[in-house]
């Protein structure tokens, strides 16, 4: 059953959001952002965090850095420890400095990366193990990376359709047993793996993951996603959650949703139960 626990996250102000390259299928330079916009849509996703009693802090915005907003992509947190990310495309790299330098400034431990991983596009804590997608971005040897990093079990997934480029595109931990995905994202042997290790799993359907429904943020109770999800939204409800739907319809320009947004800090508080080396 549903269960909430306060979170932590870090977030950045779309202040210098724009679409200036295209690195994902969702990215059309000739069509120019509506930035104020883009800058309401996230305000109002922080309020929503806000209200529901979860902590966010807030990473400075860079000039030049049109994608920073999606914070998700800065690093893999769990608990005192992350592992810093290493972006496989050079526009985005300048982003991986500030993260590191953010989150060891709260105290955390980073870690340096030597593989190309995007941080939580494509790790998935679900508590019991880290979900970790590759194909488009996160490299395979950085699954190696982020298991050695945290001590934790990894379950490699491959991701095949671009549009669903990174694994929070196309999946999203509801709590430590239920997840969501669309199976269409992933390879044959990956849907298996999916199907077996989550029977009871909620199946996206095209209408919601082409509004990148599974962009989702939960706290164990509520789920932040998109609103024109809307069946997902009725399923989720269904599963014992509760939806929140947001409109980031002007952040799904750059290619991400409210989770990409977001980078959570793992259990922050907790201590941990597990040495890694
Ligand atoms: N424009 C960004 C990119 O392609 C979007 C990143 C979305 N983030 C995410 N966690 N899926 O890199």
């Amino acid at each position: 059953m549903a269960q909430y626990s306060v979170r932590r996250y870090v977030m950045c102000p779309p202040a210098h959001f724009a679409v200036e390259y295209a690195i994902n299928p969702w990215m059309d330079t000739s069509r120019p952002v509506h930035r104020g916009r883009a800058v309401a849509q996230w305000e109002r996703l922080r309020e929503t965090y806000e209200a529901l009693g979860h902590q966010v802090d807030l990473l400075e915005p860079i000039p030049g850095l049109p994608d920073m907003v999606f914070t998700a992509n800065g690093a893999m947190v769990i608990g005192d420890r992350a592992l810093g990310a290493r972006f496989r495309e050079s526009v985005r790299e300048p982003e991986a400095p500030a993260h590191r330098e953010f989150l060891t400034g709260l105290g955390i431990d980073v870690r340096l990366p030597q593989a190309v991983n995007e941080g939580q596009g494509d790790f998935a804590w679900t508590g019991r193990h880290i979900l970790a997608g590759s194909g488009f971005r996160t490299s395979r040897e950085a699954h190696v990376e982020v298991e050695q990093t945290f001590g934790v079990p990894v379950l490699a997934l491959e991701l095949v359709d671009p549009r669903f480029y990174h694994l929070d595109t196309a999946l999203c931990v509801l709590d430590s047993d239920v997840i969501a995905y669309y199976p269409p994202a992933f390879s044959e042997a990956s849907r298996r793996i999916l199907a077996e290790g989550y029977p009871d799993a909620i199946l996206a359907g095209d209408d919601d993951a082409q509004v990148l429904g599974l962009n989702a943020v939960s706290d164990g109770e509520h789920v932040v996603l998109a609103a024109q999800a809307e069946k997902l939204c009725a399923r989720i409800a269904e599963a014992g959650f509760t939806p929140i739907p947001v409109d980031v319809s002007e952040l799904l320009r750059g290619g991400g949703g409210a989770k990409c947004a977001t980078l959570e800090l793992h259990d922050h508080n907790r201590p941990r139960a597990h040495t890694a080396g």
